[in-house]
Order: structure tokens, then C-alpha cells, then sequence
């Protein structure tokens, strides 16, 4: 098969360690309109060139997210010896080494901001006798990865982290002789689970990981299409995954969706900017991930999904939104794993609405790209919204007009950073975020996107 050597030329790419701010300022917007293509999903483009690079033969990737993040996990895999080629504008292949083939990267990988593409690949080369050195950007060198490298422990890999929560800088020394394990993961953390199926993978016998909360199940799924053995057992209010270990990947093609977490920035923007009236075709309608829209629905507000369809197994629509009166509700705990990402935007609906807004176990938020709980409240102040938080609920009052004129730090976080961009086009004064480079993490087209439907934001 011929390999040809990487193409990445002439595509955004998002600066892992921008030395200059990028502030940027929204304003009270006209209605917006129009139709938007919403980016792939930032979750399955992840995991397509994943699983790629561990499958054997040549992956087909469509519609992949060219962001930072997921360029980011694709040079880290490059680093163990999987070629990836761009083609087109979201078409990629990718040439997998096989299970357990992986090499030493030689030198240390830098993930940038990603959470996901770091944490998942921990568990795709835990079960490879190799070692590497994970490092990232100022946000990521502060989350916690010793949820993920403590239970890879049972697999017998070794680490050396920075202090008890394991930080990064962190080397992990992978294992050739793991045995398969059953393990409980005790967070409500999909990457936690992953990273574990990953692992087992290559280690031998079989191995069961339950969870008691439903979050993401993509790396289920797209295990499935790559040939794993693998069955989801419901179990009360949780599931088992069992995953039978040493069985190949076999290459395929992926074809990935448009991103319900991107897709809640303008969604969010038209329901509050008066007038509005938008479509967002062919998103994610993953029902672990729709619980925002299930959310703005209790609220009142206008969303029709049309044409569901289902591709590359998984099920899709178009989203059709106009602005709302919205109405404040209470979002029970249990819905958090379905809309993790989605509580900033939220936030600035429940803004919005009438009445009061509480948001209930919300604990994980402390974890993300920032203490997303910290700098929701910091931003909603600042915006003169009334919030407070107790025991990781977070409750909001909705105004009938919010003042605005704030000044956000976003703290390296992209969803805050457009968050509060979005607060800003419908607030009475405009809305100062103080950088806005992050945002080329998820969304690089963020900005052009929501120009094209009518919103003002200036650079400053
Ligand atoms: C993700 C899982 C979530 C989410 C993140 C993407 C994934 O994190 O916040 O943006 O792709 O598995 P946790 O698993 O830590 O909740």
C-alpha cells in the first residue's frame, strides 16, 4: 500500500501556546438568519483517528474536525509510528500500526488543550511495552490525570506524575503483559471508561468495565464498527462494557457528524437575539448528548428537529431554531453526562428566561478545560446576572434585559470564551472576552460562522 508523507498544509490550525491574547468584543446583534454547517464532532474525530492508528489498514475518515485539539492527538499518534495523510478539507486516512505495535514516540507529546485526545491515547498505549511523556498547554497541565493513569494501574502500566492529582508533565511506561480486568469506573467521566477500553484492548482475556452513569458511548460504538468484541450490558442506572482482548482492528470507514456542542453557540444565540430564525443541518442527535436541547426545550423554546436520519450509525438531524421566550426550569442532576460541555451556554439562556434557573450536579464542571463553575458565576457577575452556586448546584435568575458591558477572563476555556460572546448579542452593552485564541481548540470557524448569520463581534 503506498504511504504517502503527512499533508497538513493550508488549514487553520489552533496556536497550542499563543504568546499574544486574541480579545475579541459582541455586540447587540440584529435577528440572525440563515442556514450554518456546523463542524464534525469533536468527540468521534478524536476517536476515528484513534482507533485508526491501532486498526490494521487503511482508515477513511470523513468530515473529521480540523481543530487544535484533534491536531494535536494527530501528531501525538505520528509520534507512535500510525502515518496520517490530510486529503481534503475534513478527509483524512489514517494507516494503523495493529494492536500493540506502537512505538516509543521520540520526544515528548504536547497535547495542547485536549483533555480527550491525551486521556484516550494514556489508554491506547497503556497495554504496549513503550513509554511516553504527555504534556499540554497551562490548562491542561493543571487537570487531573490520575483518574485516568490510577486505574490503568490494574493493567499494570507505571507512571511518574506531578504530585497526587498526577499532572502532566507525566511518563507513562506501558505493559506487554497485561491481563484483562474488571473495574468499576467511579466518575462520570466517558474518557475515564475509554481510556480503560482502549487498554484492554491488548491486554489478555476479557475484561468488563462498568459505569453507574450514561455518559458519550462513541468509543463503544465505533469499536463495534472497527471489528471489536464487544457487548454493552444495562445494569440499573449504569452498564457493563465487556471487551474480549488481542482481537484485531480491522480498518473502515468513518463518516462523522456535525457537533451538538458547537451547534449550541449559535443555537443558543438565535433563541435570545429577537427575530431570529436559523437552521443547523445534519447534527449529532446522540441521545447522550442532546440533554441541552432536551433542556431548551422545557424551557420553551423553539426547536424542531427535522429530518432524522441516521449515518455512520449514528443518529442525526437538522435543527430548526427561532428566538424564544424562554422560561426557567430546574435541570436534574442525572441529566449532567448528557450535556457535560453544554452548561456554560445554558447558563447564559437561563440568563435569559423568566424566573429562576437551577442546574444541579454540577462537580465535574470543576475538572474541564477551566473551573468552568468559577468562571460561569465570575461571568455572569460581570454581566450584571444575578448567580450563585452551593453544594455544585448552580442556580441563575433570568432578567428581562441583561446589562452586559463585561469584561470575561476565559481562563484558556473556548466554551466560555463563546459563551459570553454569545451573552453579548443579545445584552444591552457589549460583551469584552479577553482572549479568544482557545476557541480554535473546537471551533476554529466560529467566528466566520456566526458572522455569516449576522452576529457583531469586533476585534479590539
Ligand atoms: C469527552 C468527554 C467529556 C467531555 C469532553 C469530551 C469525550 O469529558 O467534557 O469535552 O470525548 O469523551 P469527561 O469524560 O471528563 O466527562
Amino acid at each position: 500500500m503506498p504511504r504517502v508523507p503527512s499533508l497538513v498544509k493550508g488549514i487553520k490550525r489552533a496556536p497550542m501556546h499563543p504568546d499574544k491574547p486574541q480579545p475579541l468584543r459582541a455586540q447587540k446583534s440584529a435577528s440572525l438568519k440563515g442556514s450554518a454547517a456546523i463542524p464534525g464532532d469533536k468527540s468521534i474525530s478524536q476517536r476515528a483517528l484513534i482507533l485508526g492508528a491501532l486498526a490494521e489498514g487503511e482508515t477513511h475518515i470523513n468530515g473529521l474536525l480540523e481543530s487544535g485539539d484533534v491536531h494535536s492527538t494527530a501528531g501525538a499518534l505520528r509520534g507512535f509510528g500510525a502515518e496520517l495523510e490530510r486529503q481534503a478539507s475534513g478527509e483524512w486516512r489514517v494507516w494503523g500500526t495493529g494492536l500493540g505495535k506502537w512505538q516509543s514516540p521520540k520526544a515528548p507529546l504536547d497535547f495542547g488543550n485536549s483533555g480527550t485526545g491525551s486521556r484516550l491515547v494514556m489508554g491506547a498505549m497503556a497495554t504496549t511495552p513503550i513509554t511516553a511523556i504527555f504534556t499540554g498547554d497551562a490548562s491542561l497541565r493543571s487537570r487531573p490525570m490520575a483518574r485516568v493513569v490510577e486505574p490503568l494501574l490494574a493493567f499494570g502500566v507505571r507512571y511518574e506524575g506531578q504530585g497526587p492529582k498526577a499532572l502532566m508533565p507525566l511518563t507513562l511506561h506501558g505493559t506487554g503483559e497485561a491481563r484483562a480486568i474488571q473495574s468499576d469506573v467511579t466518575v462520570a467521566s466517558a474518557q475515564v471508561k475509554s481510556a480503560l477500553l482502549l487498554a484492554a484492548l491488548n491486554a489478555k482475556g476479557t475484561s468488563r468495565i462498568g459505569q453507574g452513569t450514561l455518559t458519550r458511548d462513541h468509543t463503544e460504538k465505533m469499536l463495534s464498527a472497527f471489528g471489536a468484541h464487544i457487548t454493552v450490558k444495562s445494569l440499573g442506572e449504569g452498564e457493563e462494557v465487556v471487551l474480549e482482548g488481542r482481537v484485531p482492528l480491522k480498518a473502515t470507514a468513518v463518516e462523522v457528524p456535525r457537533d451538538p456542542s458547537s451547534a449550541a453557540f449559535p443555537l443558543v444565540s438565535a433563541l435570545i437575539v429577537p427575530g431570529s430564525e436559523i437552521i443547523l443541518p445534519a447534527i449529532l442527535l446522540n441521545p447522550r448528548r442532546t440533554g441541552l436541547i432536551a433542556t431548551l426545550l422545557e424551557m420553551g423554546a423553539d426547536i424542531r428537529i427535522q429530518n432524522r436520519r441516521s449515518s455512520g450509525g449514528e443518529e442525526i438531524g437538522d435543527l430548526a431554531v427561532r428566538h424564544s421566550k424562554l422560561k426557567g426550569i430546574t435541570v436534574p442532576a442525572a441529566r449532567a453526562p448528557s450535556m457535560i460541555d453544554e452548561y456554560p451556554i445554558l447558563a447564559v439562556a437561563a440568563a435569559f428566561a423568566e424566573g429562576r434557573t437551577v442546574m444541579m450536579g454540577l462537580e465535574e464542571l470543576r475538572v474541564k478545560e477551566s473551573d468552568r463553575l468559577a468562571a460561569i458565576m465570575a461571568g455572569l457577575h460581570a454581566n450584571g446576572v444575578p448567580a450563585h452556586e452551593s453544594e455544585n448546584n448552580l442556580t441563575v435568575e433570568g432578567m428581562a434585559k441583561v446589562s452586559g458591558g463585561g469584561l470575561i477572563k476565559t481562563h484558556m476555556d473556548h466554551r466560555i470564551a463563546m459563551s459570553f460572546l454569545t451573552l453579548g448579542l443579545a445584552a444591552e452593552q457589549p460583551v469584552m472576552v479577553d482572549d479568544t485564541a482557545m476557541i480554535a481548540t473546537s471551533f476554529p470557524e466560529y467566528r466566520d460562522l456566526m458572522a455569516g448569520l449576522g452576529a457583531v463581534m469586533e476585534t479590539v
